[in-house]
C-alpha cells in the first residue's frame, strides 16, 4: 500500500510513522508512506497557503491552490495508483472500524491535514472522502490522519504478527473483545477464571464468546442493535440480562 499526507508539519509524523506496527510494516516494504508540505507548493513568493475568507469572519482559510497543485505531484509520481483522496474535516463521515477496513483495502490512500480556521469550499471538490475522527475539534488534521493511518495499517495483510489478532479485535466482529488474563493465574487474590486454565478449548470458546456479549450489553449496548446475533448468541445475552435483574 502507498500512503501520501499533506500537512504543513511534516516533522509531527516522524515517530509515529517510523515505530511499532507502523515502521515495521515500512521495514517489510508493505507499506510506503510520503509525506510532504504543501506549503512547498505554494506560487506565493511568501510561501502562504493561507488567505482571509470572502465575506469576513473569523480566521484563515486553506488556500486551493497549494494542495491542488501538491495532489497533481503525488498524480504524476505515481499514475497508474487507484486512489482515495481523504480530507479530514470535523463535518466528515465519522470514522470507525468499517471504514478502516475499506481503506486496508486501496492501493493508495491519500491524506488532506487541514489547518486554521478550515478549508476553502473547493478543495472539497479534490478529495473522494471527508472524514472526520470524532465530534470535537482538534487543531489540525495530523493526529486524526495517523490514528485513521494506524487502525488502518495493522488490518493490511502480513503486517500483524498474528493474523488472528486483528479478526478477533473490538469492533472487528461487531462486539467488545472479551476479558484477557495472563501469567500469574493469581494476583493479590485475583484469580484468573478456572475455565481458561483447564485447556478445554470448547469451553473456553464458549466462555469467550459469552463474555464478549456481556462486556457488550454492559459497556456499548448500541452495538448489540447493529450485530446479527446467532440463536446461542440470543440465548447468551438472555442469560446475562437475567443476571442482571
Ligand atoms: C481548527 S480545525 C477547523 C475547524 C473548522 N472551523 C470547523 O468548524 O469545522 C482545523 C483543521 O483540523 C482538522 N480537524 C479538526 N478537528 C477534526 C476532527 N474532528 N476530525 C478530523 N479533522 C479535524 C481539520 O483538518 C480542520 O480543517
Amino acid at each position: 500500500m502507498k500512503i501520501d499526507v499533506l500537512t504543513l508539519f511534516p516533522r509531527m509524523f516522524e515517530g509515529p510513522m517510523g515505530e511499532s506496527i507502523i515502521g515495521k510494516a515500512v521495514e517489510k516494504n508493505l507499506l510506503e508512506i510520503n509525506i510532504s508540505n504543501f506549503r512547498d507548493y505554494s506560487d506565493n513568493k511568501h510561501q502562504s497557503v493561507d488567505d482571509y475568507p470572502y465575506g469576513g469572519g473569523a480566521g484563515m482559510l486553506l488556500k486551493v491552490q497549494p494542495i491542488y497543485d501538491n495532489l497533481r505531484r503525488i498524480e504524476e509520481v505515481s499514475p497508474e495508483t487507484e486512489k482515495r483522496v481523504i480530507l479530514l474535516d470535523p463535518a466528515g463521515k465519522r470514522f470507525n472500524q468499517k471504514m478502516a477496513e475499506e481503506f486496508s483495502e486501496e492501493e493508495h490512500l491519500v491524506f488532506i491535514c487541514g489547518h486554521y480556521e478550515g478549508y476553502d469550499e473547493r478543495i472539497r471538490s479534490l478529495v473522494t472522502d471527508e472524514v472526520s475522527l470524532g465530534d470535537y475539534v482538534l487543531t489540525g488534521g495530523e493526529l486524526g490522519a495517523m490514528v485513521m493511518i494506524d487502525a488502518t495499517v495493522r488490518l493490511l495483510p502480513d503486517v500483524l504478527g498474528n493474523k488472528l489478532s486483528a479478526q478477533t479485535d473490538s469492533h472487528s466482529t461487531g462486539l467488545l473483545e472479551h476479558p484477557q488474563y495472563t501469567r500469574p493465574a493469581e494476583f493479590n487474590g485475583m484469580n484468573v477464571p478456572e475455565v481458561l486454565t483447564n485447556g478445554n478449548h470448547k469451553l473456553i470458546d464458549e466462555w469467550q464468546q459469552k463474555e464478549s456479549l456481556r462486556r457488550t450489553f454492559e459497556r456499548r449496548p448500541d452495538m448489540l442493535k447493529k450485530v446479527e446475533l446467532t440463536g446461542q448468541q440470543l440465548k447468551w445475552l438472555e442469560e446475562i440480562y437475567n443476571e442482571k435483574v
